[in-house]
């Protein structure tokens, strides 16, 4: 009785707490309040210390997050990049004090990988491949599109716009007519689609959008030109919140194909793995699904963001 009550007694004494430092890219979206409360909370729940840091859209910000981190020695550093370059010079700076660095969310461009311990996240690719999949079959093969781009540089932007490229390869009647940046933002996603209303008039048939967000907006743009979305214009996008999953449910919007926020608990149980010296996979993917007319009313009551 001695012995495990002395056990007792030490075990969490001696338990060190955890202190990880997050450098955020902003809060552009609903997907990122989403993940960020995702990170915040678990930390929450498992007693880790987290230092939180909102880039504010600005990747020198989260630079200097990332060097704030270093300078407190914290024990680990989770960075979701808002672009894919420009990180080498910091992530050598991390490395050299021997603080490991997840990448999570978005990937970085780097010429040694060995620079972070491992990439936790969605496959934007996959996302916009089948997005392009899905509507390829949906229109047979034809229709004007007009593309939403997210923030200009970033991984989701890059992959998800090749994607779809890609995708609509096999169909020489889908035609991306226009494409144009929204950064991922609601309004963005509203200005841009008022504009490109102007420009191209009623030849819009399709709207692609990196983000929900930027439908959403869209939506609202097309709404106010006094056209149907969902009937005049069809519109595709990826993320899969619960309003668009709303949107799909009410006709508004296509499909919008599943990128899960939600890795709080899996970027923590990579970070106590990693520091407990055991090795984890380079790359880990989320897996994601895909919200259209057939399971989205479904799915709205169960989901979480
Ligand atoms: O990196 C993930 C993307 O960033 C999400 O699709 C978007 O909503 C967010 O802002």
């Amino acid at each position: 009785l001695a012995t495990s009550s002395l056990l007792a007694f030490v075990s969490p004494a001696a338990a060190k707490t955890l202190t990880v430092g997050f450098a955020q890219t902003g809060a552009e979206s609903a997907w990122r309040t989403a993940n960020t409360d995702s990170m915040k909370n678990e930390a929450e729940k498992r007693g880790i210390i987290l230092k939180f840091s909102d880039g504010q859209g600005k990747q020198e910000n989260q630079i200097r997050a990332v060097r704030s981190f270093i300078t407190q020695r914290v024990d680990a550093i989770v960075i979701a990049p808002l672009v894919e370059t420009g990180w080498e010079p910091v992530l050598r700076e991390a490395k050299r004090a021997k603080i490991p660095v997840i990448i999570t969310d978005r990937t970085v461009q780097v010429s040694d990988e060995s620079l972070f311990v491992c990439f936790i996240g969605s496959d934007f690719y996959t996302e916009g491949k089948m997005a392009a999949d899905w509507l390829a079959k949906a229109v047979n093969g034809t229709g004007n599109i007009v593309e939403l781009q997210g923030t200009p540089g970033s991984a989701p932007a890059n992959e998800r716009r090749k994607a779809f490229a890609d995708g609509l390869a096999a169909y020489p009647g889908l035609k991306i007519i226009d494409s144009q940046s929204g950064d991922f933002r609601r309004s963005g996603g509203k200005e841009v689609m008022e504009a490109l209303l102007k420009k191209h008039g009623k030849a819009i048939q399709i709207v692609y959008a990196h983000n929900d967000d930027m439908a959403l907006g869209a939506i609202q743009a097309i709404e106010e030109a006094g056209l149907k979305p969902g009937q005049d214009i069809l519109i595709v996008s990826i993320d899969a919140i619960k309003e668009a999953v709303a949107a799909v449910a009410a006709g508004k919007l296509a499909v919008t194909v599943e990128c899960n926020p939600l890795f709080g608990p899996k970027v923590y149980d990579t970070v106590a793995k990693v520091l407990a010296g055991e090795t984890v996979p380079k790359v880990s993917y989320n897996k994601d699904e895909l919200f259209d007319s057939t399971n989205a009313a479904a799915a709205l009551p169960s989901r979480q963001y």
